[in-house]
């Protein structure tokens, strides 16, 4: 593998603004409106990345749609994370032979992570001939060409070289929410957790120019964005590839000073980088939200060594007594993973007894999913499916309790809460550490800081009261 990072030139970028000029004028001839329907599997990076999809696409003059039935381009941005989301995209692509008989002229991509397996690839070359198009995440930059070349070829695209990756700034963004805004730091991971893809999928860690992410949270903020989601898998080693200097706690602070009324969020942070610094910045700023997505995937020190995780449990225990200690009002998330091979009873217990003493806010649980090239792929996994799931509805019933009883101890508070929507009758508001909130009230609220006084609790959500307090 190749493992230099590409910068993207403004001459190759112009380039693609331009293919998007030749696909307006193709469908200007044709004398309609192209739509276009972009679909989004798995996490934040890929919503992100969907967000530049539709970019491209707007710019190349087609209306985007909310299904896949008629519209003349589809976008599958798809999820490689687990077996089960690779095998919902097949299921989903196969049902879209069904809309493009119905119209032939539909064009199908697939992109995202799974493009990046040569696996699949292959697969959707042998078996899958309604694709059009297929292109890794390092070639999502040149989709305007891809788009083209099938229009104007009518021949089958693969842009799947297997690179480092590449950083590219300047590609139109359509974004699903004007108060809400993922903003990616960096792309890629080092880390090689031994039960992880995304290395392979993403390649190498490269982190964007402070300038311009700062010039881009500017823009937002000016816009009346008021929640900014940094993203990165591993925001934490923001910057160490860059000459500038700046870590992730900088770049925190400094978008921090903008003018403004947001909040700042980021996610994921990896137990091996965070730390003090890190915490500081954050207590420092009230900005910067007290919430902290880290983690821990096993409470097991020798598992977590088999993982590749470069900490242990006493270490990753210590940076959480230490974010707690600077953050009283801290709400923490994490995910955990449950069947890691070998994963022995008492190592399941470890994980249990760690989630007690940590008492997460809210956990996203997994059963672990072998994925083919991965080492934990091939690592005797002696526990049966009966026995792992088993373990992971053990570990959601105690989650769920405490879950339920953290979000009891919010009634009666009275919290300063981003209106951010409707659900039903009710609007839905975010506490500062990100729990969702329903009260009754004037949709025309939605965008504003608001008190909300709690009046009730679930596992998943808080229910509330608008208070009269200013916000
Ligand atoms: N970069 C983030 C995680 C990205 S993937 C981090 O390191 O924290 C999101 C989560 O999916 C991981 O934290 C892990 O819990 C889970 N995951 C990743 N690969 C998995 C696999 N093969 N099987 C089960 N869960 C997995
Ligand atoms: Fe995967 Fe580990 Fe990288 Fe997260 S840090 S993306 S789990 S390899
Ligand atoms: Fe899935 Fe890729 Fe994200 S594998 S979890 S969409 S980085």
């Amino acid at each position: 593998m190749n493992t230099k990072t590409t910068v993207i030139s403004e001459a190759q970028l112009s380039l693609q603004y331009a293919f998007c000029d030749k696909i307006n004028a193709y469908w200007l001839q044709q004398n309609r409106t192209p739509t276009a329907y972009v679909e989004t599997y798995g996490c934040q990076q890929n919503e992100a990345d969907s967000e530049k999809l539709r970019g491209y696409l707007v710019q190349s003059g087609y209306a985007i749609v909310t299904e896949a039935e008629g519209a003349d381009a589809v976008v599958m941005n798809t999820c490689a994370i687990r077996e089960h989301a690779e095998q919902r995209v097949f299921g989903n692509l196969g049902a879209l032979t069904h809309t493009k008989r119905r119209h032939p002229e539909q064009k199908i991509f697939l992109c995202g992570c799974m493009a990046g397996e040569t696996k699949v690839s292959d697969r959707i070359k042998k078996s899958y001939p309604h694709v059009d198009g297929c292109f890794s995440t390092h070639h999502l930059w040149q989709f305007p060409e891809i788009l083209w070349n099938v229009l104007s070829t009518k021949k089958r695209q693969f842009y799947i070289a297997d690179e480092a990756g590449s950083i590219a700034e300047g590609i139109p963004q359509v974004r699903d929410n004007p108060l809400k805004a993922w903003v990616s730091i960096m792309y890629g991971c080092n880390n090689f957790c031994t039960y992880c893809i995304v290395p392979y999928v993403r390649g190498r860690e490269r982190s964007r120019r402070k300038e311009d992410i700062l010039a881009e949270c500017r823009c937002l903020i000016e816009s009346g964005c008021k929640e900014i989601t940094l993203l990165g898998q591993n925001v934490n080693s923001y910057g160490k590839d860059l000459e500038e200097g700046t870590d992730f706690s900088d770049l925190l602070a400094e978008i921090s000073q903008i003018p403004g009324e947001f909040l700042i969020r980021f996610m994921t942070s990896h137990p091996r980088d965070a730390g003090k610094k890190l915490f500081d910045t954050m207590a420092a700023s009230p900005k910067i939200a007290k919430q902290l997505h880290l983690p821990f995937q096993s409470g097991s020190s020798r598992v977590l060594k088999a993982m590749n995780r470069h900490y242990n449990r006493e270490k990753y225990l210590e940076t959480v007594n230490y974010a707690k200690s600077v953050m009283p009002d801290l709400v923490l998330t994490s995910d955990v993973i449950v069947g890691f091979p070998g994963e022995t009873e008492e190592e399941f217990e470890e994980t249990i007894s760690l989630i007690e003493q940590v008492r997460y806010d809210s956990l996203f649980t997994f059963i672990f999913s072998p994925r083919t090239g991965t080492p934990a792929a091939t690592m005797e996994d002696p526990t049966p499916k009966e026995e792992k799931n088993r373990r992971f509805d053990r570990l959601c019933a105690v989650q769920n309790r405490i879950s339920e009883e953290i979000h009891e101890r919010y009634i009666g508070k009275c919290l300063c809460c981003l209106i951010d929507g409707t659900d039903k009758e009710f609007l839905t508001a975010r506490t500062e550490g990100g729990r969702l909130v329903r009260c009754a009230g004037d949709p025309a609220l939605i965008g504003s800081y608001r008190h909300i006084t709690i009046t009730g609790a679930t596992t998943w959500s808080l229910t509330g009261t608008l208070s009269d307090k200013e916000a």
